[in-house]
């Protein structure tokens, strides 16, 4: 903590925002005092017991963000109420929290869900510079919270407690006059209000009185009045304005409301005329009607005896009736039939209409063929007409062909006689070729005949060669043996086919 100047400021708070509300509730009078006590303060951490709708818990966080303290803000409470708020739902400690996200996003604030002896342990003994308790008023519990949470106080740290005036009607009140008288103390009227107690050392509250404490406690309370009364004021004048629209709005219906009255009026008087004029012509009527009453006793009268006519003709009608009946039920009968009959005219009429269709279908073909038919004429009279020609040709022709077939004749005549020629020759050649097969035979014959003469000349040839050869054989030896006989120691001697050989010699 650091000592500063009090400064008394004039802060928006952001909360109002999303709860306007809190402008107005039992703690906003003491807004502006927590807003400058934090920023006087400078503390290192806070806790508050008891932040329901956290008017003074965010009062407290404006004043830390504003002045860009690293305060850590520590709420606690069960968010459920208690016997004087009443209990509620968990619509406010969502609305608590969405204003922490929304607003205060960027303190260091811790939400203790829980009752206030459960957070003990969560906060350190000697460590919170400015404690607000704000929990159940009365005696009982105050005093225990007090008592529970005071050594969480750091030395020269504040506390703060709601409820202290003697108007709030609350145990709170009987505590504070307890303990203002045991520590440096001072309080707030105004707003049920609020005290404020040194239990840790005079530090602050002397640095207070140096800055004309009782004047500064005036002072809130004429603000928190005059802001109260600002805002009564704000609020009048806006019902004033409201009221006036509304005034204006009633005016304007209560002159249309006048317009139509006169309307009505005006219809009423036109009414009352007509009916003056409907009661003079329903006293005609009356009288009219006691002389039609009179004509109707006549035609009663009337009326019971053709009553009897009646009855008598309703017999015969009873008859018709039955007649009737069964006619109906012929009728009936006969509506089937017609209706069976209906039923197969529509399934004939089917048939018409497919065979229409058929017939069109064919008509079309029948078109196409006569067109086909038409173009095949056309091609037999060309046709007709060729073969004409062609006839004329044939006729030439014929005549040609006739002129050839005498021709013809002609030439089979020379051909028969060729033919006969032919015969002849024929038996000619049968002659010729007979005799020729003799002649072959005969050639053959001869052929065999020089083949064995053949045969035969080349033995003899071979006769002849051999004996040509003894001889040249006995013409040598015969030389060989002339010289031999020629030399002496030769003799003559003979030997297989030679006569002479040399002598000594062994063959
Ligand atoms: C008067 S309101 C607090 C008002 C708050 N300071 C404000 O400015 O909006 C009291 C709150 O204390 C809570 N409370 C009371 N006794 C409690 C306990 N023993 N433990 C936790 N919460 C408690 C209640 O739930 C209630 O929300």
């Amino acid at each position: 903590m650091s000592r500063s100047a009090w400064l008394i400021s004039d802060p928006q708070f952001e909360a109002d925002d999303l709860r306007p509300q809190m402008a107005v509730d039992p703690w906003s009078g003491h807004r502006n005092f927590g807003y400058d006590l934090v920023r006087f303060v400078r503390p290192r951490r806070m806790v508050e017991l008891g932040a329901h709708w956290g008017v003074s818990f965010f009062a407290f966080c404006q004043a830390v963000k504003d002045a860009q303290l690293t305060t850590e803000l520590v709420a606690v409470d069960t968010w459920q109420g208690d016997d004087h708020t009443g209990p509620y739902g968990d619509e406010v400690f969502t609305f608590f929290q969405n204003v922490v996200r929304e607003k205060y996003a960027g303190l260091e604030i811790r939400l203790l869900r829980m009752l206030f002896c459960e957070a003990r342990d969560s906060v350190a003994d000697g460590s919170v510079d400015i404690l607000h308790i704000d929990g159940c008023h009365n005696y009982e519990a105050v005093s225990e919270d007090f008592r529970a949470w005071v050594d969480k106080v750091r030395e020269d740290g504040i506390v703060l407690l709601h409820d202290v005036a003697e108007t709030s009607g609350y145990g709170t009140t009987r505590f504070w006059h307890e303990v203002r008288v045991q520590y440096p103390s001072f309080a707030f009227p105004h707003s049920w209000g609020l005290g404020v107690l040194f239990p840790k050392g005079e530090r602050h509250y002397q640095a207070l009185r140096e800055n004309n404490l009782a004047d500064r406690i005036e002072l809130y309370r004429l603000k928190a009045d005059l802001q109260l009364a600002n805002i009564m004021l704000a609020d009048t004048t806006r019902t004033a304005v409201q009221r006036y629209d509304c005034m204006e709005r009633q005016s304007a219906m209560i002159k249309e409301r006048d317009d139509a009255n006169q309307r009505l009026e005006a219809m009423i008087r036109a009414r009352d005329e007509a009916n003056a004029a409907q009661t003079h012509m329903i006293n005609a009527r009356d009288e009219t009607i006691a002389a039609q009453l009179r004509l109707i006793d006549e035609r009663d009268t009337a009326l019971a005896s053709q009553r009897r006519l009646i009855d008598g003709r309703n017999e015969t009608i009873a008859a018709q009736q039955r007649l009737i009946d069964d006619r109906d039920e012929l009728v009936a009968r006969q509506d089937g039939l017609i209706a069976d009959r209906d039923k197969a005219l529509a399934a004939q009429q089917k048939l018409i209409d497919e065979r229409d269709v058929l017939i069109a279908e064919q008509d079309q073909l029948v078109a196409a063929h006569d067109a086909a038919l038409a173009a095949q004429k056309k091609l037999i009279d060309e046709r007709d007409e060729l073969i004409a020609k062609q006839n004329v040709l044939v006729a030439a022709r014929d005549e040609a062909l006739a002129a050839q077939q005498k021709l013809i004749d002609e030439r089979d005549a020379l051909i028969a006689k060729q033919g006969d020629l032919v015969a002849e020759r024929d038996t000619m050649i049968t002659e010729q070729a007979r005799l020729i097969a003799t002649r072959v035979r005969r050639i053959e014959e001869l052929e065999d005949q020089a083949r064995a003469q053949e045969s035969r000349r080349a033995a003899l040839e071979q006769q002849l060669a051999a004996q040509a050869n003894t001889i040249r054989q006995l013409s040598a030896e015969l030389h060989e043996l002339q010289g031999n006989l020629l030399r002496p120691g030769y003799c003559l001697r003979m030997t297989g086919r030679s006569l002479l050989r040399p002598l000594g010699r062994r063959s």
